[in-house]
């Protein structure tokens, strides 16, 4: 159903709920999973996640509500959306190039997602068989890979990676899904597909929490998240826990402005916003303690990097009871975190060639798709074929970078930041405070704090990412 000022035949949420659950299957993926286990064991756990904490309510928090902001008010791509919301606040559409710069973002995050996606895509296949041999044996509470060594465990992550066939063909698969998933429209498609996974995603996520707090070190890893250590708060952390954010929140990449046009005009966005910023966090710490007391119950090192969900977990899974069973859970649990947000990086390029390319969504979806999947092709062949290609070799932050690591960094330390400071400054800045008060339902010293955060305090942090992130020789 198209809402009021809405373009031409353009689609709408059927619910607020609706909206709430692909939103927040937006923001919960490999971010939550994978990235931000990763950077509080390599950080030192407790001071990261409060600084984590701390980034996500001052600047998340605004931005997450600009960005649904403006997509609502500018019922269009993120590009046409931002430039709409100059126009009726009688500023230059050229603001919109930051929405340019959203879609090309998430163009090419979607480009190496999918091939990581496509890891734990691959691992749930190797779960079904290890689980299909131990309900055979009779004992489907048995733990996974029984009789391989240690050695023979971790190095499947190797074999995955010399192997280009298998991550492409593993890759392919989880794009396929993705489009078809996206050109079955916001309702059939989106909305559906977010309203069975999400609800999927929360059970198995308490699920295996409940298991690790019984089975694992649960105390141990209580600890490890929650104590602050501030000695080992280095400000290469403290950038970290800000472009974190922005990732883990679909900031700067489309994915909220886009979803934001679809919404209708009689909900009140503020609260909204926080809900989708408060259970993407609450995602991320359940999510460490998930995976923190299996790490440590097994004696593994939680600052493992990268490999810690891939490589370490599954020697977790080889030694306790129940492994073969919650190893293959767990990597469902993955790809549907995954699956939910892809759709949301694919949904904002697409939804830009439908407005202003006029292709029909059956069309665009796997147009942009594909173009992403081949991308992604590079990205799988830089792990063998192509294992000493560095892309950005002329710019020394990213000279070491393989090709999956220089998209990454480039679009997390260059392309977020930079968007989201467009938006943080075009929102505390330029649009029409009216508008703003009308769009959010805020007002008094609540829509002050809002000014303040949004002209002020976010552009700030944002900059000092942008900065950090291109010259961290200022940092030490
Ligand atoms: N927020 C998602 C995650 O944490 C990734 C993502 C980024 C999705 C940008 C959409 C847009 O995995």
């Amino acid at each position: 159903m198209a809402g009021a000022g809405s373009t031409a035949g353009r689609e709408g949420w059927s619910s607020r709920s609706a909206f709430l659950m692909a939103a927040i299957g937006a923001a919960v993926g490999l971010g939550n999973i994978w990235r931000f286990p990763t950077l509080a064991g390599e950080n030192g756990g407790g001071a990261f996640v409060l600084v984590y904490i701390a980034c996500v309510a001052l600047l998340g928090l605004p931005l997450v509500l600009s960005e649904v902001m403006i997509g609502r008010a500018g019922r269009s791509d993120a590009a046409t959306s931002i430039a709409n919301v100059a126009s009726q606040s009688g500023k230059s559409r050229r603001w919109g190039m930051f929405g340019g710069v959203e879609i090309l973002a998430a163009f090419l995050i979607l480009s190496f997602y999918s091939v990581v996606a496509g890891w734990a895509l691959h691992y749930v296949i190797v779960m079904i068989f290890e689980l299909g041999e131990v309900v055979g044996q009779g004992s489907p509470f048995a733990p996974a890979f029984a009789g391989d060594s240690q050695d023979a465990i971790t190095g499947r992550m190797g074999e995955l990676f010399a192997n280009p066939g298998e991550l492409i063909l593993m890759h392919a698969l989880f794009m396929a899904v993705t489009v078809m998933i996206v050109a079955g429209g916001v309702h059939n498609g989106i909305e559906r597909a977010a309203g069975i996974m999400m609800p999927a995603f929360f059970v198995l996520l308490a699920g295996i929490t409940i298991y690790g707090a019984f089975t694992g070190a649960f105390a141990e890893a209580v600890t490890f998240l929650f104590t602050p250590d501030f000695s080992r708060l280095t400000p290469v952390a403290v950038n970290e826990a800000l472009g974190q954010a922005l990732f883990s929140l679909s900031l700067g990449s489309a994915a909220l402005i886009t979803y934001g046009a679809y919404l209708g005009d009689d909900l009140k966005l503020a609260p909204t916003a926080g809900m989708i910023a408060l259970a993407d966090t609450c995602v991320a710490l359940m999510s460490g303690l998930m995976i923190f007391p299996i790490v440590l119950a097994v004696g593994l090192d939680p600052a493992a990097g990268p490999v810690l969900v891939f490589q370490s977990l599954p020697i977790a899974f080889a030694q306790m009871p129940g492994g073969a069973l919650i190893g293959f859970l767990f990597f469902i649990l993955i790809f549907f975190a995954a699956l939910t947000s892809s759709i949301s990086l694919l949904e904002g390029p697409t939804a830009l060639v439908i407005d202003r390319v006029g292709l029909r969504r059956r069309i665009a979806a796997p147009l942009v798709g594909g173009a992403a999947f081949l991308i992604g092709i590079a990205c799988a062949l830089g792990y063998n074929v192509w294992s000493d290609v560095r892309p950005l070799s002329f710019w020394p932050i990213f000279a070491e970078n393989d090709i999956l690591d220089s998209i990454d960094g480039l679009t997390g330390k260059v392309m977020l930041p930079l968007a989201a400071l467009g938006v943080s400054l075009f929102t505390g800045w330029r649009m029409d405070r009216g508008l703003m008060a009308a769009q959010t339902g805020l007002s008094g010293a609540r829509l002050a704090l809002f000014r303040g955060l949004i002209a002020w305090v976010a552009p700030v942090a944002v900059a000092l990412i942008l900065l950090f992130g291109l010259f961290p020789g200022l940092l030490v």
